[in-house]
């Protein structure tokens, strides 16, 4: 029922923003935030002390360390049929914009383009002495923390941690995806995060149609938004 209530609203449909959180990774084998499975101790440490913007300046190896066991875990795991469905949607709606809470780069890998990383990249290090990006694809890394192949300096992750504020220019776009979109899609995230899970109610406060897929809904759409209980890697492709 959901799912055919779904399909009517997408059909006329143009400008989609597609909001995803970690539960559409969760089927390539990433374990989730909050919930069962969950990475929440490494070390005998809480996760969102290790991915603290404190913990950079006090620690940095340690937060590489933490940051190469989980891009170990990832270094598996592959995109599942919900990244896929996504990225072929690129085709099928004429302006669709692409928000994402992971850090994971597994959208990139299934083939989605210009993705909205509001929270960073664990593949991606910024040197904290002059500012560049790199790639950081191989791990384990050669030294850690890896050294800036620009100016020496040592980068960090180019993750947005705990306590620190979202890019700016990621996040104006994607509020500005929200503000036009038709229909936004919430696809698995538990909504708890700020000021990440303000998109879809800028999309519904602006007359947008939400749609959620979550085993467990999250609510964020409201009492309007169309609930599709299930797991991405299943809905996604019936979608
Ligand atoms: N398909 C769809 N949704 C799923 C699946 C699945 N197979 N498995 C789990 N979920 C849902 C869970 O029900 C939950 O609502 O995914 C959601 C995962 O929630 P969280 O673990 O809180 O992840 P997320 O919402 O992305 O967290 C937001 O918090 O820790 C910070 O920066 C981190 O980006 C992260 C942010």
């Amino acid at each position: 029922m959901s799912i055919e209530r779904a399909k009517a609203v997408l059909d006329g449909a143009r400008r989609i923003l597609v909001f995803t959180g970690a539960g559409v990774s969760a089927e390539s084998g990433v374990p989730t935030f909050r919930g069962g499975g969950g990475s929440a101790v490494w070390r005998g440490m809480d996760a969102t002390e290790l991915s603290s913007a404190r913990m950079v300046g006090s620690d940095l190896k340690l937060v590489w360390e933490w940051f190469e066991y989980r891009r170990g875990l990832l270094a598996s795991c592959g995109p599942n049929p919900a990244h896929q469905t996504i990225a072929e949607w690129a085709d099928r709606f004429s302006d669709m914009t692409l928000v994402t809470q992971n850090v994971d780069g597994l959208h990139d890998k299934a083939g989605s383009r210009d993705v909205l990383e509001l929270h960073g990249n664990i593949w991606r290090g910024r040197c904290l002495a002059c500012g560049a990006l790199e790639r950081l694809d191989d791990t384990p890394l050669p030294e850690v923390p890896p050294s800036c192949s620009t100016c020496g300096g040592k980068h960090r992750p180019d993750v947005v941690l705990f306590g620190e504020f979202l890019p700016e220019d990621v996040f104006k776009r994607a509020t500005a995806a929200a503000e036009r979109a038709e229909v936004c899609i919430v696809v698995g995230t538990s909504a708890l995060v700020f000021p990440a899970a303000e998109l879809p109610l800028v999309a519904a406060r602006n007359g947008a149609s939400i749609i959620e897929v979550n085993p467990e809904p999250s609510g964020i759409g409201g009492p309007l938004s169309i609930m599709i209980e299930g797991r991405a890697g299943d809905v996604l492709p019936r979608l």
